[in-house]
């Protein structure tokens, strides 16, 4: 682990552009939480353990006896072909079509964020995000300095309202939202999903101002419930940049994620994405594609969704037994995520270090926020634990809580948890 140090002494030589950078929470944390005595419902980790690792030697086997000098080379910048064909059959399964030349294969969907706001964002751009959102996302967007104008979210998803005035308020300003970027299925952190209704209200908003809009979608195939609402990309080609990801479907280790935008865009992007590292590993694109081609993934993603969905009726059952009164949360129809709302006077962030100390970690709300916001909120994460240690984690998270609302009893301040999500 690197030192830290309390007075940095290269202060004065790091770009302006490191001081809107968010301190990842999430990171900080996962160093303290892989104490194994305590219960780590703060990660976002899929769990791997699900995985053969038969099935993975035969894999690596086969790509190291049959294609082992291209294995090892540079690859193309846009990503191995056989790969392309597979991703697109990955992207019909939530009916969005794609032909191979409208995507490039990105080191994870991260770094198609970050290539993403590399080619569009300049200082003080105005840009739309939703409120909350993935932190890893509002990190790249803020090293390009933009003004993020975070637009909160219902159990529909992104309240269309509050983004129609804020791209009317934004033209009276005679500014523009260059991109409005959203995680419209079981949305890292709040487990929302967008509704049908809003996405066609959505498009035709980025339609009137002329935004693009960034549809982020690393959980559409982790649905335990409900029907599937047509992806952004199925609606419109024309103004949507597709994010995909082999993470939560297969290996987040493999780093293999995707962008499909319109092809000046994408042409861009390679640019971008060339200067960055010329190409995703060629190794485990070709691991990936045998996958894909090979085995029967689609039964490992039912298999995901099984473990997925008990664990997530574990932990809605331990909310209900041990926090119903203290809380409100979010009932999410698939993905990895569920968002805790406690009374207002509580903040998460302080009161983690007691939770911490009574074994159990959790994320606090405001780092999904790019300025303010949610201090009160946290998100759970119940793809990782086994399910025996989530209701534990519940109960003694239920124990923190009790103990912050008997001590604001005892100064005297009043309860709330109403709000949304
Ligand atoms: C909404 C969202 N986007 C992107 C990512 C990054 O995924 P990848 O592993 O593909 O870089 C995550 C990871 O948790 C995520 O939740």
């Amino acid at each position: 682990m690197a030192r830290k140090f309390t007075l940095d002494p290269f202060s004065g030589k790091y770009a302006q552009r490191t001081a809107s950078m968010l301190s990842s929470e999430i990171r900080d944390l996962l160093e303290i939480t892989a104490r194994s005595d305590i219960i780590s419902l703060a990660g976002g980790l899929p769990y791997t353990q699900a995985f053969d690792p038969e099935i993975m030697v035969r894999l690596v086997q086969k790509v190291l006896s049959e294609d082992c000098a291209a294995s090892l080379q540079y690859g193309p910048t846009d990503g191995y072909a056989p790969l392309k064909h597979v991703l697109v059959k990955i992207m019909a399964e939530e009916g969005t079509p794609c032909l191979p030349e409208d995507l490039m294969v990105t080191n994870g969907a991260q770094q198609g964020l970050e290539i993403i706001s590399k080619i569009f964002i300049n200082p003080g751009d105005d840009i739309i995000t939703e409120a909350p959102s993935y932190v890893g996302a509002l990190n790249s967007f803020l090293s390009y300095q933009p003004r993020i104008h975070a637009i909160p979210v219902d159990e529909e998803g992104m309240i269309l309202e509050q983004l129609e005035e804020t791209l009317r308020g934004l033209a009276r300003e005679g500014r523009q939202a260059k991109l409005i970027y959203t995680i419209p299925n079981f949305q890292n952190p709040s487990g929302v999903t967008m509704s049908a209704e809003r996405r066609y209200g959505l498009l035709e908003l980025a339609a009137s101002f002329d935004c693009l809009i960034v549809e982020d979608n690393p959980y559409g195939l982790l649905r335990f419930e409900g029907k599937p609402v047509p992806t952004l990309r199925s609606l419109d080609e024309t103004r949507v940049i597709y994010l995909g990801t082999l993470s939560k479907i297969f290996s987040p280790g493999m780093r293999i994620g995707w962008v499909a935008a319109p092809h000046p865009i994408l042409e861009k992007l390679l640019l971008a994405k060339q200067s960055a590292d010329l190409c995703t590993s060629s190794f485990t694109q070709r691991v990936a594609y045998l996958y894909f081609s090979q085995e029967d993934w689609r039964g490992q993603i039912k298999n995901l969704v099984e473990i997925y969905r008990e664990r997530r009726n574990v932990m809605l059952a331990s909310m209900e037994e041990f926090l119903e009164g203290l809380a409100e949360w979010t009932k999410p129809q698939g993905g990895l995520f569920v968002w805790a709302r406690l009374p207002e006077f509580i903040h998460t962030s302080e009161m983690l270090a007691s939770a911490i100390e009574a074994k159990v970690a959790y994320v606090p709300g405001s780092g999904f926020f790019p300025y303010r916001g949610g201090e009160n909120c946290l998100r759970l994460n119940f793809s990782y634990p086994e399910p025996d240690l989530l209701w534990e984690g519940i109960k003694r998270l239920s124990k923190v809580i009790k103990r912050e609302v008997a001590l604001a009893r005892a100064l005297g301040l009043p309860g709330n948890t109403k709000g949304s999500p």
